[in-house]
């Protein structure tokens, strides 16, 4: 396809988008996203962001920055009240994307353009790597959850610093949404050689973010959560920490600890100064879904390697983030994600502690009019109990109005 071509596919991609893009994502996908066969999951992800890549590096030509505009005049909802200062980045909501969407941080320049406040780029490993073999991802539609097991497939940390360079993003604190990178030990390193691993992919990719996370709960990669306990875990904070302008870190942790390890975690991530935690990666659990079969392949979940997430999380994942700020106090920032798929549940999440909230499977099946109807909902939560400012209801334990 010629440039001009596929200029034209790619604003025809985007534009497709603006408008009313709530009720076109749902008159498009929802047929798709109601029943777990049809479409391709990964496939679905992956046209998507092939779509959004080209608009990030497209972004300031006329049609593209036009159709780009008109999605943040639809998705955004900016209100100074939502606005905070966490751990050296300005968030201007406490709405982001999961890690674990844009992998390669392909789209990191557009993801302001759908409301979030900020955007999780990978995991990143060191080594580029494939992941699993496919099927990996599978929707569990009637349930709003998924099973995947993707094993970490992305480019690799230096593909990922040009990617972010080729769209000459603002630098770190000047940019319309925090931008953090997730990073996860590559599968052909030796657990012993981890901090080696992932510090050199935060070397490399530090001056291009305003945070990052040591992901050490992903199912997927044998041994990864290994390094959730408290020694192992130090050391590796310890190592990154050494490393000249080491951006904010936090530790992204898993739902299927023990509480002991939870406290450990926590009064880990507090004495070590810890930018804060995210609580929770997806789940080897099946809560309750035990004997559910998936349409690919006719076996059960109990039967099937990989992470739980959407809806059935959302008990555990709460319950994890309260017991997180018992240990650790208001003073840690926490980040909840698992299971957040209306204002309701991102109210419940900050009001038990969480100074932020991520999303990603209520977000695929709910679209992306799912970011304002959470941002206004907070907004009008915020007016009910009174509340000059979000920071007041973190950890408030105020109910839902
Ligand atoms: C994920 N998640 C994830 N997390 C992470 O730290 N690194 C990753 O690479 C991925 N990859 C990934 C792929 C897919 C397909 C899914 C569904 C999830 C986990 C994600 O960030 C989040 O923690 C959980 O999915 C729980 O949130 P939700 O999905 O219930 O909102």
């Amino acid at each position: 396809m010629g440039e001009g071509a596929q200029d034209g596919a790619t604003a025809a991609a985007v534009g497709s988008a603006a408008g009313t893009t709530g009720a076109l994502y749902q008159r498009v996908l929802g047929p798709v996203l109601s029943q777990d066969g049809g479409a391709d999951a990964e496939q679905l992800s992956r046209l998507t962001l092939a779509a959004l890549g080209q608009a990030a590096l497209r972004r300031r030509w006329p049609v593209v920055s036009g159709v780009l505009d008109g999605l943040g005049q639809e998705l955004r909802r900016p209100d100074p009240r939502l606005e905070q200062s966490l751990f050296g980045c300005r968030f201007t909501n406490p709405v982001g994307l999961a890690a674990g969407f844009d992998k390669d941080a392909v789209a990191a320049a557009v993801w302001h353009h759908f409301g979030f406040g900020f955007a999780e780029l990978g995991t990143i490993t060191w080594h580029p790597q494939p992941g699993n073999p496919r099927p990996r991802l599978f929707r569990l539609a009637p349930e709003r959850a998924a099973l995947n097991r993707m094993g970490f497939n992305n480019q690799g940390a230096q593909a990922a610093r040009r990617t972010l360079e080729r769209q000459r993003l603002p630098p770190p604190g000047q940019r319309p949404a925090v931008l953090g990178i997730n990073l996860g030990k590559s599968k052909i390193t030796a657990l012993d050689q981890a901090p080696d691993d992932y510090a050199a992919s935060l070397e490399l990719l530090a001056p291009l973010a305003d945070y990052a996370v040591i992901n050490v709960s992903s199912p997927n990669t044998p041994g990864l959560r290994d390094l959730q306990d408290e020694l192992l875990l130090r050391r590796l904070v310890e190592r990154l920490r050494r490393l000249p302008a080491c951006p904010p870190l936090l530790v992204k942790i898993a739902p299927d600890l023990e509480d002991d390890a939870i406290d450990a975690i926590a009064r880990m991530a507090y004495e070590e100064g810890l930018a804060g935690v995210i609580a929770v990666n997806t789940s080897l659990d099946r809560l309750g879904l035990e004997g559910r079969r998936l349409l690919q392949t006719g076996r059960t979940l109990a039967e099937e390697a990989g992470g739980l997430s959407g809806a059935p999380l959302r008990a555990r994942a709460l319950e994890v983030l309260r017991r997180l700020r018992a240990t650790a106090g208001p003073a840690l920032p926490l980040i909840g994600v698992g299971g957040i798929d209306s204002p309701q549940a991102a109210w419940e999440r900050i009001t038990a502690g969480a100074s932020l909230v991520q999303l990603y499977t209520g977000w695929i099946y709910a679209g992306p009019a799912l970011v304002p109807q959470i941002l206004e909902g907070l907004s009008s939560q915020l007016d009910r109990h009174r509340l000059a400012h979000i920071g007041q209801a973190v950890g408030s334990g105020l109910p839902w109005r």
